[in-house]
């Protein structure tokens, strides 16, 4: 008989263990869904009118099932102790130091989290991976639970990798492609699985919803992020081949992407992409496959985050080069610091790669998002390379209310986000506001070009030759 689950916890209230977990109690009320969070700040956000992450339809799955079957508490222990099923979703990080830095995922929090469960637990638990973590953590997970763990009670451990796209997550959550469910081939392993396959199964059609075992569970989803960055890596190599001989890069990719064996997702040419995990995933994969003795495939995969490295840098030198070779005291309007639209995270976005390069160059910079805070363009943009001192950097950046207020007075406009509301803009009064030759450099390749032309803008988009 499979195991019914009545009671859930969710270990790491962030991007991805927020609305899944969320979208879990909207699908089944007859589940409890307490999401725990060591941050106390973010915590107090998920129980206030203000979310702490902002993604389009959240706010309505949240309001309508917070208080009934869905809660938010810092009380780690009685959620666990009280859950049949508890997902650890806590963030895994690059590590920084030490062994693999630069490379490695930073496992501490996933080892602290599964090393409290064990202490925690006084009845079986299934444990499930929401986390993205290298192929067989499972295996040590498994070990301190056991090894730990008191009285006579059982843990069986699943993966279940999640794998929403940020300012979509609400809708990939409801109708995922697929929901992926790794575990132990034995009869306990079996029946874990089916645990949380009718979970999914309440919205999630059957075929859909594919089990495997946990190593393949795992790799999975280093595997689905790094092909699909890939793809991204390999259309900005062509977008470069392009701006040299004449060709165009949406043509280009719409006549590959026509090829039913080959697809029209993901081969947007872009200023390079952004977010918290292809980067983090593929230097997972990297360090993977090199302590698997394995260098050719590390070198292999390597190249695709050097490539979107190199794409920024490109971007950056084309609008040097465009405007004069300097932008010593120019001003530039940088419009979208997200990683992409929809989402206020700006969690490895190409906007901070750009920004860093244009203070370095001692430009002034205007910044505007529609939902980056400014605290956070601050934070994300002090470090070593500018200056940690935020009055410094004051003197250098401005972060404004609108893309109009961006541009008045700016040398040039850096599109940097796909923000739908770009597109909008009333350019001639932009035109107007800006000094002369005012130039336009599209990072993604959203504005009409031949428009912006005949209103007086020298424009220059990725992908694009300016003969
Ligand atoms: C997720 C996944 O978990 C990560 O592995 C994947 O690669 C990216 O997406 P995400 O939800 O985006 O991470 O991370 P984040 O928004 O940082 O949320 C993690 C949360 O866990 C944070 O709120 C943090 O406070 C919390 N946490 C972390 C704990 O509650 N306990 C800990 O011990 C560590
Ligand atoms: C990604 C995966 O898509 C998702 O399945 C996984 O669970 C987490 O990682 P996310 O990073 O949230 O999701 O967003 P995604 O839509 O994949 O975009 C990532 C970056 O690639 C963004 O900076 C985006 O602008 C860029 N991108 C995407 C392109 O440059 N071109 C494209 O064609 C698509």
């Amino acid at each position: 008989m499979t195991t019914q689950v009545k009671k859930i916890c969710c270990l790491g209230a962030g991007y991805v263990g927020g609305p899944t977990c969320a979208v879990i109690a909207y699908k089944c009320p007859h589940i409890q869904v307490t999401i725990v969070d060591v941050n106390e700040t973010r915590i107090n956000a998920w129980n206030s009118d203000n979310l702490p992450i902002y993604e389009p339809g959240l706010d309505k799955v949240v309001f309508d099932r917070r208080g009934k079957n869905l809660f938010f508490t810092t009380e780690v222990e009685k959620a666990i102790n009280e859950a049949d099923l508890i997902f650890v979703s806590v963030n895994t990080p690059t590590k920084k130091a030490g062994m693999g830095a630069g490379y490695a995922a930073d496992l501490a929090y996933i080892e602290s989290a599964t090393r409290q469960i064990a202490e925690v637990a006084r009845s079986s638990k299934i444990v499930v991976e929401k986390s993205t973590v290298p192929c067989r953590t499972a295996e040590s997970m498994r070990t301190i639970l056991e090894a730990n763990s008191h009285d006579d009670i059982r843990f069986d451990i699943l993966s279940n990798p999640e794998f929403l796209a940020e300012g979509t997550a609400i809708n990939d959550l409801l109708y995922p492609d697929r929901v992926l469910i790794g575990g132990l081939q034995t009869p306990e392993g079996y029946k874990a699985q089916q645990a949380l396959a009718k979970i999914y199964e309440q919205w999630v059609p059957k075929d859909k919803i594919i089990t495997t075992n946990l190593w393949s569970s795992e790799l999975s989803k280093l595997a689905a992020n790094a092909l699909l960055a890939q793809r991204i890596s390999s259309i900005n190599a062509l977008s470069a081949i392009c701006e040299a001989t004449g060709a165009d890069i949406d043509e280009v990719a719409y006549a590959c992407g026509r090829d039913s064996r080959i697809g029209p997702r993901f081969l947007k040419a872009s200023v390079g992409f952004g977010g918290s995990c292809f980067q983090k995933d593929i230097l997972n994969l990297v360090y993977l496959s090199e302590q698997l003795n394995l260098p050719e495939v590390a070198a292999y995969w390597k190249q695709v985050v050097d490539l979107n490295e190199y794409q920024k840098k490109r971007f950056v030198s084309r609008i040097i080069k465009t405007l004069f070779n300097t932008i010593t005291n120019k001003r530039i309007a940088v419009l979208g610091f997200a990683f992409k639209k929809d989402t206020g995270d700006t969690r490895e976005s190409a906007a901070i790669t750009l920004c860093k390069d244009f203070i370095q160059e001692n430009a002034r910079v205007n910044i505007y998002d529609p939902k980056v805070s400014e605290q956070q363009i601050f934070y994300d943009l002090s470090g070593p390379e500018v200056t940690y001192d935020i009055k410094d950097l004051k003197k250098r950046v401005t972060v404004v209310q609108s893309a109009y207020e961006a541009s008045a007075n700016a040398d040039a406009i850096v599109v940097a986000t796909e923000w739908d509301e770009f597109k909008e803009l009333d350019f001639e009064r932009i035109y107007k506001s800006m000094n002369k030759p005012a130039f336009i450099f599209d990072g993604r390749l959203i504005l009409d070009a031949e428009k912006l032309k005949s209103v007086g803008f020298r424009v220059h988009t990725i992908g694009r030759a300016n003969f």
